[in-house]
């Protein structure tokens, strides 16, 4: 192991072993040794330290005369396995759920890992180890996390693409900031309102103009849209936050009005595998593949610390994509990209999906059941619901009122993107997310949500 660097006074009066002694001790107590760890010898320690060996062993045999460590004869000498006075290990979490500062997580965006299978998880993480490292890095991701991509889209979102179509991304909102760079800076780009601010901060951070345009029920306006845009971008399948299915009419329209325009289309399918009891909609990837960027992403379905998504795009637009990131030096980590191959290989990917979607339509039917009387929108896909709220102070009250109760909830005033008074009506509400916590926390949570929300519905009769 490397020794901690050491510093002696040469000068000083204290003698040199002492010196060494406490500084050997001093990297034990602060971590830089561990239990365990090999010492050098002697002979090494005084060579590389230009002392005597009479100095290094003085120093040894004064940290074993105080259990610092332990000599093994002909093994040399050791850490300690408990040595005096260093911390303890902090002892691992097995969370199932979020953590948002113990309290229970209930805001939207987190995944549902309580249902995953441990042991095809583990799976897949070895089979990603199988083949040998590679040498060069692949800008455009990995051939097999590329063809499991068009397998994925085919089989579970409709989109027919080929392999050259596919681009691996770190994920959704690095994927956006990445198109963001290959626009005319100052260019418009046209966002939902409210809508996702991580993607309003990629396209600000580029250098272009958002243009917020108002959401209903449905989702993005689409009439609502102003001339002179270089792009749109929109999360059709369950609007974010406001959790709309863009109707096959709209995004119909949408297309048309692109190729009419001249401009791309972002479509976000952050979370495009969850829906229930309603018939899918066709992808605007699928109705307009010549004018559509369209964004996946395993961060919802499995987890977001696997940094792995995908890219289906027009050419023009994927090889300005692979311009900038040769000229940047910058790829998407391709280990992510193996568990997801590998995981999607195995037929656990599918079996997951499976199971993730019948976990979240039994929160979700318990949410709205806790919530009875109570109207909740966005509630045919997704993770989350929204429950409106007659003013913003409603809204503060609420969700205080749940932190006080242990809950972590999300309003909608954090996701405008023209803050309030709004672009449209009912800008005030909450943003309910039932995959974030365990099964249970959800159950113990809900009579309490309900009851605040009640309270605070009550004060205005009227309010949806
Ligand atoms: C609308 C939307 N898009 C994208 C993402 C994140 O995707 P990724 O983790 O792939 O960046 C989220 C996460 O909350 C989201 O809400």
């Amino acid at each position: 192991m490397d020794v901690p660097p050491i510093v002696l006074d040469r000068a000083g009066g204290e003698p040199l072993a002492a010196q060494l002694a406490a500084a050997l001790r001093g990297a034990a107590a602060g971590g830089a040794l561990r239990a365990g760890d090999r010492l050098p010898s002697t002979r090494a320690l005084a060579a590389t330290l230009g002392l005597s060996r009479t100095v290094t062993s003085a120093a040894y045999e004064q940290l074993l005369a105080e259990g610092w460590v332990e000599g093994r004869v002909g093994a040399g000498t050791y850490v300690t396995t408990a040595p005096p006075a260093s911390p303890a290990p902090a002892p691992a979490r097995a969370a199932a759920g979020g953590s948002a500062g113990g309290l229970v997580m209930m805001r939207a965006g987190v995944p549902c890992t309580e249902v995953l299978d441990r042991g095809a998880w583990r799976r897949a993480w070895r089979a990603a180890a199988d083949p040998a490292p590679d040498a060069e890095p692949r800008p455009e991701g990995l051939p097999e996390f590329r063809a499991a991509v068009v397998e994925h889209l085919l089989r579970h979102r409709g989109l027919p693409a080929a392999p050259e179509d596919v681009l691996a991304t770190g994920g959704s909102t690095g994927a956006i900031a990445e198109i963001a760079r290959t626009l005319p800076a100052g260019s418009a780009v046209a966002v939902e309102d409210p809508g996702y601010q991580r993607a309003v901060g990629g396209l600000r951070a580029a250098g272009l103009r958002v243009v917020p345009v108002p959401v209903d029920e449905a989702g993005l306006v689409v009439e609502a849209l102003p001339a002179g845009l270089a792009a749109v971008y929109c999360t059709p399948a369950h609007q974010f936050p406001l959790g709309g299915r863009l109707p096959a009419a709209r995004r119909v329209a949408l297309v048309e009005r692109a190729r009419a325009d001249g401009f791309v289309v972002l479509e976000d399918d952050y979370d495009g595998e969850l829906r229930y009891d309603v018939a899918p909609l066709p992808l605007l990837a699928a109705l307009g593949p010549d004018i559509v960027a369209h964004l996946g992403t395993a961060s919802k379905i499995l987890t977001p610390t696997l940094g792995a998504g995908w890219l289906v795009a027009p050419r023009a637009l994927r090889e300005a994509v692979a311009r900038q990131r040769d000229r940047t030096g910058t790829r998407p980590a391709p280990a992510g990209q193996r568990v997801f191959t590998a995981f999607a290989a195995s037929g656990d990917l599918a079996r997951h999906l499976r199971r993730v979607r019948r976990e979240l339509a039994g929160r979700r039917a318990e949410v709205v059941e806790a919530l009875a009387g109570i109207a909740v929108r966005g509630d045919e896909a997704g993770a989350h619901v929204v429950i409106g709220l007659p003013d913003v102070t409603a809204e503060r009250t609420v969700l205080d009122a749940a932190e006080a109760a242990g809950i972590a909830l999300d309003g909608l005033q954090r996701h405008l993107v023209t803050p309030a008074p709004g672009p449209a009506a009912s800008t005030a509400g909450i943003v309910l997310g039932y995959a974030g916590s365990t099964r249970a926390e959800l159950r113990a949570a809900l009579p309490a949500v309900a009851t605040i929300l009640r309270a605070a519905l009550s004060d205005a009769p009227d309010a949806r």
